[in-house]
């Protein structure tokens, strides 16, 4: 039993929007992701899809590319990605009610891993968000202040249910290239988080756009796809 993690499949099944385009580290991207997931991920692993996961504006178009996911192995839990549209923010119980247990939604709540040591992990996380130029800094506030209170609601919600390690995970990066710390590698100070897990930044030129490695005890680590070579990482055992 082992939990992993990937970002950034961006998959188009029901659309036109190859990944080729971003050049040969993405080139059938999909079968080489499936081919790497079915290696080594059974049904007794949980897997974390940390978000981008479709291209698709709707449900519905959604659809092939849901269906691509559940074809897989494991138990899947996905965060939203700032492509994933298909996923209105405020309707994430109908969403979960519509996939029951096939695929679980991280949205202000958490969901439970159990290692091989027999600890009980908790595994919460949000979005997140990383000003990349694009908002002016006053929208940027407002997103880190939404997006960090639903981070500490999901580590709440899993501290009152008596869990004490935690695993973090962010679609966004937790810092911009400009800083050293921010709201989300605090909060996961404060609350005693082993691991931050992130996805976004594909192309080597963004690789290194955050926090890699150990800062305040913490192991940071991006799991992006084209970052993971298309192969899931392992977060824990
Ligand atoms: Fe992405
Ligand atoms: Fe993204």
């Amino acid at each position: 039993m082992a939990l992993y993690a990937i970002g950034d499949l961006h998959l188009s099944y029901g659309g036109q929007k190859s990944m080729d385009r971003f050049g040969h580290a993405w080139v059938d991207h999909e079968a080489r992701i499936r081919r790497n997931w079915i290696r080594k991920i059974t049904a007794e692993d949980t897997v974390m899809i940390l978000g981008d996961l479709s291209w698709a504006k709707t449900l519905e178009e959604a659809g092939p590319d849901f269906d691509y996911v559940l074809s897989l192995p494991g138990r899947k839990i996905m965060l939203r990605g700032n492509h994933d549209m298909f996923w209105n923010a405020k309707k994430t119980a109908k969403l979960q009610n519509a996939f029951g247990e096939q695929l679980l939604f991280l949205q202000n709540n958490y969901y439970e891993y159990v290692n091989v040591a027999g600890v009980r992990y908790a595994l919460v996380g949000t979005k997140g968000y990383t000003w990349e130029g694009k908002d002016t800094l006053d929208h940027a506030e407002k997103l880190v202040e939404r997006e960090t209170e639903r981070l500490r609601l999901s580590f709440d919600a899993a501290k009152e249910a008596g869990l004490t390690h935690f695993l973090c995970f962010l679609h966004y990066p937790p810092t911009n290239i400009y800083e050293k710390d921010s709201a989300f590698t605090r909060m996961a100070e404060a609350y005693g988080a082993e691991q931050v897990v992130y996805a976004h930044c594909h192309g080597t030129l963004r690789f290194h756009d955050s926090i890699r490695g150990m800062y305040h005890g913490i192991r940071y680590s991006l799991a992006s796809a084209d970052c993971l070579r298309m192969d899931p990482m392992l977060v824990m055992e």
